[in-house]
């Protein structure tokens, strides 16, 4: 069932992006910058300030205001991610704005080169699991408790994949994580209703990840599955999956902590 409310980015919206140094992350901050209203704020999270500084300069325009901060979300405490969010705030309060917006789009792939029945190196699981979940949740909590007196005008979007719901072969932290991270979301929009919450599943798209993949995985399938991608040219471009990404999210059809994969019908 759709949950009723539509989306609207036109008036004051606060955004805050995860990954925006590059890839999705950077395209979906460029498009949804384009539809924002007037004294919007954007805030963009990535450890790269060279490459967050480009992708602000293809997101400000006299209606949006853009931050970004260099953080390690690995390893950022809850203080850092509050410092984060309170300073692009500015001094404005929550109520100033009609929507309030973020999207969970970090992401990393963990290590490839371990064949799944071998896995057991527990510090780095949890290396994996602090960027790719845990810290999603805590960013996610900070945010909420921010906007806790206008909880009606949030709305979160994660950045998932077709791997939080179908097994892919030598990719068992990233298929681990982003199901965990997927149903983590589905809990939060049952328990909170009136919070739009959709999981969207981008596609396979060319960015770094891709060449990641090939660069680093022992596992053969994965590497023809990836090979193919590539040499067919079934790869998307970030802009391609951004558009959509966004018009899904005004369309508003979704339920509440819905999958929607870029390939679903409309
Ligand atoms: N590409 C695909 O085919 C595909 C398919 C399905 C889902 N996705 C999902 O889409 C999202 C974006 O992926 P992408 O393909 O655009 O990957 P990408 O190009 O590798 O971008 C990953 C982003 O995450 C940031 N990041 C990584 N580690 C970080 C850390 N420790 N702290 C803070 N930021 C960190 C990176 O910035 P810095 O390096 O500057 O920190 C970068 O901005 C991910 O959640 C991914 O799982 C991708």
């Amino acid at each position: 069932m759709a949950s009723s409310s539509q989306i609207d980015l036109s008036g004051t919206t606060y955004c805050v992006l995860t990954g925006a140094s590059q890839g999705i992350g950077r395209a979906i901050a460029a498009q949804v910058s384009k539809m924002l209203g007037p004294n919007s704020v954007m805030l963009l999270l990535a450890r790269n300030k060279e490459q967050l500084s480009q992708t602000a300069s293809l997101c400000e325009s006299k209606n949006v205001k853009v931050f970004y901060e260099s953080i390690d979300l690995s390893k950022a405490s809850l203080l850092e991610m509050n410092f984060a969010l309170n300073k692009s705030l500015e001094g404005r309060r929550v109520t100033d704005f009609s929507t309030s917006l973020i999207f969970h789009n970090v992401g990393s792939l963990g290590n490839l080169a371990v064949d799944t029945a071998r896995m057991q190196d527990v510090p780095e699981l949890r290396e994996y699991y602090d960027l790719n979940v845990f810290n999603v949740i805590a960013l996610n909590t900070q945010f909420l408790k921010l906007f806790e007196e206008v909880e009606d005008r949030v709305v979160i979007v994660n950045i998932t994949s077709l791997c939080a719901i179908k097994p892919m072969s030598g990719m068992a932290y990233y298929c681990s994580g982003k199901a965990a991270r997927e149903m983590y979301f589905k809990v939060l929009a049952e328990e909170k209703k009136h919070i739009r919450v959709l999981n969207y599943s981008p596609g396979p798209v060319e960015t770094s990840m891709i060449d990641y993949v090939l660069a680093e995985t022992v596992n053969k399938n994965l590497r023809d599955v990836f090979n193919s991608f590539k040499n067919q040219g079934t790869l998307l471009k970030p802009e391609m999956t951004a558009r959509k990404c966004v018009k899904v999210l005004l369309n508003s059809k979704f339920s509440p902590g819905e999958h929607v994969d870029y390939f679903d019908d409309e």
